[in-house]
């Protein structure tokens, strides 16, 4: 438990356990999952934890709280890594009212059975807690359907949900004030890719509607509590819900025996020698696909390499195509190599990506058939400079 605004606590937990996130995204500096306590003249909970750590959440909860009772649970994202330990709160608390626009409560219903007390939200409905006035904001599709961010009137504090979130656990502190986060962005980056870069539309309406609020603290369900990093974590959201993306390329690559990842590093070489400094290279099948779609937020290029396998894609390169897909993302560039031994398909399959996805094809695709020659290796530089001229 710790108190981080007058009135206000943390009372979230760490996950150090978990080696994947959704049982799919891997998390190797773990995550929290992250609750607050508003303790005024009645009690609200913003959001809950996953259910194997309500042991752990409970007792901060019985710390923070005495002999004192949770009034109000406000559940601002129902994804049961925040709704998980709603049944024992329940239990513990049964005359608790759950607040929660209709959507959550149904969908709370779904997932939990019937809830006694429940209190329905619309946009710009309020509660008062006695000095705290928490104000509702519906933010659909900023992750789910329907999640909603509640603003703290009094203490400006704007309880996100998943928005501005991060992977990777709070190491003894909770505030940005108190924790560097200087290193923190990549995986803050890294969860926006990976749990809310399909939704860049809902997010830009999101953060329109809380731009006139005065923010002084922004309280998400993963990752540090922001305060001093707000401009900073608001500029990023701006830019990655953009597509806004910097100069620089991500060269992903599938290999089985070393071709395309020589053509990889060609391609890359041009790029660096015409002047391209932020360049990242992946072999997709040692790669999660989650670190190389954070790039692809980062950089503007993307240039994407593999073998022709079974008549079609390497399956990694075709896993990293649909993840880039299902992100719709815009305002890139893309390039495309491959290898084939009898009867390419990468080069026109890359093409018709491209076309299909909205990115500006650079070139045509370098194909190899069987061995590298000192040609292709060329092809492969020129293909690396001539992104780098694109991206100028
Ligand atoms: Fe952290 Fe969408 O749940």
């Amino acid at each position: 438990m710790k108190k981080i605004a007058e009135d206000v606590f943390y009372v979230g937990v760490n996950d150090r356990v978990s080696p994947l996130f959704e049982n799919y995204i891997p998390i190797p500096e773990g995550v929290s999952y992250n609750s607050y306590l508003i303790k005024d003249e009645t009690v609200a909970l913003v959001d809950t934890v996953e259910a194997g750590f309500a042991p752990e959440f409970f007792s901060k909860l019985d710390d923070c709280l005495g002999e004192r009772k949770v009034d109000y649970l406000i559940v601002d994202h129902v994804e049961p890594d925040h709704s998980g330990s709603i049944v024992q709160l329940l239990m513990k608390y049964p005359k608790m009212v759950v607040v929660g626009n209709a959507r959550t409560l149904s969908m709370l219903e779904g997932f939990y059975g019937y809830l006694e007390n429940t209190y329905e939200v619309k946009e710009g409905d309020y509660l008062n807690l006695g000095k705290h006035v928490v104000r509702f904001y519906m933010a659909p599709m900023v992750h789910w359907p329907e999640v909603m961010f509640s603003y703290d009137e009094t203490s400006g504090t704007l309880f996100s949900a998943d928005a501005f979130g991060s992977f990777g656990a709070l190491n003894g502190g909770v505030t940005d004030t108190e924790l560097d986060v200087s290193g923190l962005y990549g995986e803050t980056r890294r969860y926006y890719a990976s749990i809310i870069g399909k939704y860049g539309t809902q997010v830009r309406l999101a953060l329109k509607k809380v731009s006139p609020l005065k923010i002084n603290m922004i309280c998400s369900t993963h990752g540090p509590v922001w305060k001093e990093a707000i401009p900073k974590i608001m500029e990023l959201y701006d830019g990655w819900s953009s597509y806004n993306a910097s100069r620089g390329a991500v060269i992903a690559y599938g290999s089985m025996y070393g071709h395309t990842r020589e053509m990889a590093e060609e391609v890359a070489r041009g790029l660096v020698e015409a002047g391209v400094r932020s360049v990242s290279v992946y072999d997709v099948s040692h790669t999660d696909v989650s670190y190389i779609l954070s790039d692809v937020f980062r950089y503007r290029a993307l240039v994407v390499g593999g073998p022709t396998y079974m008549n079609g894609m390497y399956p990694y390169v075709e896993s990293l195509l649909e993840a880039v897909a299902h992100r719709g993302i815009k305002n890139h560039i893309f390039g495309a190599f491959g290898e084939f031994s009898w009867g390419g398909v990468v080069g026109k399959t890359l093409r018709q990506f491209a076309a299909d996805n909205g990115m500006a094809l650079v070139g045509e695709p370098v194909e190899c058939k069987q061995g590298l020659t000192p040609g292709l290796r060329e092809q492969c530089r020129m293909l690396g400079k001539a992104v780098a001229d694109a991206l100028a």
